[in-house]
């Protein structure tokens, strides 16, 4: 089983633009594995607890709970508006994580995991965590990506994350925990220098943040954050529970926790593995995590200060799921921050999604229907440039499953598109509403208008992880709805039978025409 999750996000607002690619890829590669073979799991979800979500309860005037029930509220629209099909559904707020939480805590604490500290010192409310003097920057001060730091003195609970460093620096060597793009490797492995004796602050005291879990030892304190938020990964995917969950066995280790980068160092790439490792997990049940870039606005961070947030339900109300979701993982390049552009998003869709695979399905159907009443005809027809064509669908599918296997989507629908082009290329150079006309050429235009209609049915199927409704819009002009149950692996020509009836072609990505 491949078990694929996402960051789990605050709901202390609405979601955003970096929120939708993060799901919308994570969804992606899910559709991927499946149409490549594969079971797959997918679990998102949202972090209920917190710091952040007590001050905007506060500044609200509400109480926290309802603040985030009524903002997962949002997210869970917002997902099923985007096509975001998860399997698991995590909430930090329910019971049964609560419970697991709980009894990772238990555990760590008798095993002489965990110890009670007094701290002296600077904090950071936005990062919720304990600064120390090697977090100052080179002017000597907590520089502004702290936010807010104050000045605290409190016992609290800690986690002997230290001694699990060395352990770390191996596994992350080794690529025993895998760390994807490559890149982000050195970056972990920069931090564990610099990181390498401190412990993890794992409790903050009631007085100063109520909503968290309880600590079952001292209820005095609540459990941080982080360390409530990453156990989502395994409570939800039915770790040591009697429920009825997934089956852990089958799921875990999880082949990709795909995150932002701003959430690799400390948490994923530090706090999480030596978590998992001090619960006994071995080297062989480390997951892997995919990191991806921060979308960005003309170059600036997305804040509501600079009042620069892109609202992704306003987008797909505008122009459609589909077309944002193609945009996303198309102009996107994995692991790389990338500029939201809104005339490039149109660009993108006018361009590869419009016109060309667009006027490809129309007119390879439309021309199929006018001079051969829809029916695909075997043709013993042959040509250096038909045989071209299948050496172009074959090359371009070939680069689309590598890259999908390295869940670059922006190269892979790249690779599609190339074939596409190609087509529409032919479609120029053989004229089929030329050989129609001359009733000598029958055999040479059911040939050139079989190979239109053949690429149709391939590319609806590989592009159908990032558009699934247009695609399967398309399986049904074609009259192959059973096109939907393919799997890339069967994707031999010869989709479309001889002797086939297609239907009549509709457009399936209608041009967006944007106003000034
Ligand atoms: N709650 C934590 C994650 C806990 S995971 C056990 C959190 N939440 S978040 O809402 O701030 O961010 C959720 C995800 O969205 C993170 O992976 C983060 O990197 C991603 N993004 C937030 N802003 C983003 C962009 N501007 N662009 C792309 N992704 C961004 O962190």
């Amino acid at each position: 089983m491949f078990y694929i999750t996402t960051a789990i996000d605050y709901p202390n607002g609405a979601p955003h633009i970096g929120h939708a690619y993060e799901k919308i890829l994570t969804d992606v590669i899910a559709r991927h594995r499946r149409l490549a073979g594969d079971d797959a799991y997918f679990l998102t979800g949202v972090d209920q607890h917190g710091q952040k979500m007590q001050q905007t309860a506060e500044k609200e005037g509400v109480n926290v709970a309802t603040l985030a029930n009524r903002n997962t509220k949002k997210f869970i629209a917002l997902w099923k508006k985007l096509g975001v099909q998860y399997d698991g559904w995590a909430e930090t707020t329910a019971d049964l994580h609560k419970q697991c939480v709980q009894n990772i805590l238990t555990k760590l604490h008798d095993e002489g995991q965990l110890y009670k500290k007094a701290y002296k010192g600077f904090y950071s409310v936005r990062q919720e965590q304990y600064l120390t003097e090697k977090d100052r920057n080179e002017a000597g001060e907590f520089g502004p990506e702290w936010g807010e730091v104050i000045e605290l003195e409190e016992e609290n609970w800690y986690f002997k994350l230290s001694e699990h460093a060395e352990w770390l620096k191996e596994v992350v060597t080794s690529g025993e925990f895998g760390i994807t793009p490559a890149f982000r490797r050195n970056e972990v492995l920069n931090a564990l220098e610099r990181a390498a004796d401190t412990d993890l602050c794992i409790s903050r005291p009631k007085d100063r943040l109520h909503w968290g879990i309880e600590l079952p030892f001292d209820t005095d304190f609540v459990t941080y954050v982080w360390f409530d938020a990453l156990i989502n990964y395994i409570s939800f995917a039915g770790y040591e529970a009697a429920e009825n969950l997934p089956d852990f066995d089958k799921l875990w280790p999880a082949d990709l926790h795909v995150i932002g980068k701003d959430i690799l160092v400390p948490a994923h790439a530090i706090y999480w593995p030596c978590m998992l490792h001090a619960m006994g997990f071995t080297n062989e049940q480390m997951p892997t995590l995919l990191v991806h870039g921060f979308l960005n606005i003309r170059g600036e961070k997305m804040s509501s200060s600079l009042g620069n947030i892109v609202d992704p339900d306003a987008l797909a109300e505008q122009f459609g799921a589909e077309t944002l979701r193609y945009y996303l993982v198309r102009d996107v390049v994995i692991g790389k921050d990338a500029d939201f552009d809104v005339q490039r998003l149109v660009t993108l869709y006018n361009t590869e999604l419009a016109n060309d695979l667009g006027n490809l399905c129309n007119r390879a159907l439309s021309m199929s229907k006018r001079s051969l009443g829809g029916i695909m005809e075997a043709s013993d027809y042959d040509d250096d440039d038909s045989a071209a064509l299948r050496k172009s669908l074959a090359d371009s599918t070939a680069a689309y499953n590598e890259a999908m296997e390295s869940y670059d989507t922006s190269a892979a629908l790249r690779a599609l598109n190339k074939h596409v082009s190609f087509c529409n290329g032919y479609a120029e150079r053989n004229k089929p509403w030329e050989l129609a006309k001359d009733e000598t050429q029958r055999a040479k235009l059911a040939s050139v208008l079989y190979h239109m209609v053949e690429s149709c049915a391939h590319i609806s199927v590989l592009l159908s992880p990032v558009t699934p409704e247009a695609c399967a819009k398309i399986h049904n002009q074609l009259r192959l709805p059973e096109l939907a149950e393919k799997k890339s692996t069967d994707l031999a020509w010869g989709l479309v039978p001889a002797g086939h009836e297609v239907g009549k072609p509709k457009p399936v990505f209608p041009r967006i025409q944007l106003e000034e």
